[in-house]
């Protein structure tokens, strides 16, 4: 009987080591450092399972090429870097990995908001080079203040919880409300107007896709209560770059803490930048970044969120268990 190749993309040596166990001598398994996009497309012509991560680029081009490809089971909760339609077209099932990290991505996004709050990043660096003056590090307490989540799902929920242990408000906005939740955390729903107007730090769970593109925009983002901190661990399409760099520099936010930026992907490649040529647009994202980093109420971070010992061998189980799942047809985390 032919075996299942299954391609993995994006794996680092630890991952490899984990994985390799999990599959016997029935499969042929592939693993690559790199991500998956339409310069090495070629990799998976015959391939009959690949799973990559976000930075890989799956789009029509991509899949146009697959002959033998049936799923695309990849290993994070957002599924935006696969072009959903053509796979349809194509009869190839596409499964994610759901509930990972709620925890993991929530503890980070409270790291930012701390850090923010209380001045940590500024301290480090002053205290490494033996200051250990007071002067400017004043933070403020969270207790009491009102935190506006924006799409109250698995993470926003547990975002919730943490800020209710401060001793927060909450208020949420979501299109799919969930008030028994609401009633059992006590926070609130309101209007997106309302949560920009009311909170001291806003804070995105929602995904990103067509309704969500701009959510924040430079329309509405004259609403935010002045220096109120903006914390995105979601995805960077959900605010409009422009409104972001306007909010910053008008102190319309306080503070902001990034998980997540516009053209993270390209300057993962910075690196090569000094022996490749250099596109006008990597060098655009790259002074954009720059003009961010620039800034002391600023703290990025490299797409870090779910990244926890913990969640990156859940991602793995469940994985394993989609594709596993998928070839024993029985339920698995079917995208479509
Ligand atoms: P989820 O699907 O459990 O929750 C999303 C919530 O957003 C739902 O309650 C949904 O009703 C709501 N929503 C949908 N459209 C909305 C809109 N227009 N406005 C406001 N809310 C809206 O997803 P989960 O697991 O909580 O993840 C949220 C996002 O976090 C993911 O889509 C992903 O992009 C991002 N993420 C980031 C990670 C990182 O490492 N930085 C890791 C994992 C997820």
């Amino acid at each position: 009987m032919a075996k299942t190749s299954i391609a993995f993309f994006e794996t680092t040596g630890i991952e490899k080591k984990y994985l390799k166990k999990k599959f016997d001598k029935n499969f042929e398994l592939f693993f690559y450092q790199d991500e998956l996009n339409d310069s090495n497309s070629n990799l998976i012509s015959n391939i009959n399972i690949i799973s990559p991560f976000i930075y890989s680029t799956i789009n029509s081009k991509v899949l146009e090429k697959t002959k033998k490809l049936k799923l695309i089971a990849t290993r994070s909760t957002g599924f935006n870097h696969i072009d959903i339609k053509k796979a349809e077209k194509k009869n190839i099932s596409v499964a994610n990995v759901p509930y990972y990290g709620e925890n993991t991505v929530a503890e980070h996004t409270f790291a930012l908001i701390l850090a923010l709050s209380r001045n940590i990043h500024k301290a480090y660096v002053r205290t490494t080079r033996n200051d250990f003056a007071l002067q400017g590090l004043q933070g403020f307490d969270l207790k009491g203040k009102t935190l506006g989540v924006i799409g109250a799902g698995s993470i926003g929920v547990h975002v919730i919880r943490i800020a209710k242990g401060f001793g927060m408000k909450v208020i949420a906005y979501d299109p799919n409300p969930n008030h028994i939740l609401s009633d059992m955390l006590e926070f609130k729903y309101v209007s997106l107007d309302e949560l920009l107007k009311s909170s001291n730090i806003i804070s995105l769970h929602c995904p990103y896709n067509q309704y969500t593109h701009h959510l924040l925009n430079m329309n509405n983002i004259k609403l935010v209560k002045k220096g109120a901190l903006f914390i995105n661990t979601a995805r960077s399409g959900i605010i409009e770059p422009q409104a972001l760099y306007y909010a910053i520099d008008n102190n319309i936010f306080g503070g902001a803490g990034l998980d997540v930026f516009e053209g993270e992907e390209l300057l993962k490649e910075e690196n090569q930048m000094l022996t490749k040529n250099v596109s006008v647009e990597h060098l655009e994202v790259l002074l954009k970044r720059n003009i961010l980093l620039r800034r002391e109420n600023v703290i990025l971070t490299p797409h870090m969120a779910f990244d926890s010992v913990e969640a990156v061998e859940r991602i793995m189980d469940t994985t394993v268990e989609n594709i596993m799942n998928f070839l024993e047809d029985k339920n698995y985390h079917k995208v479509i």
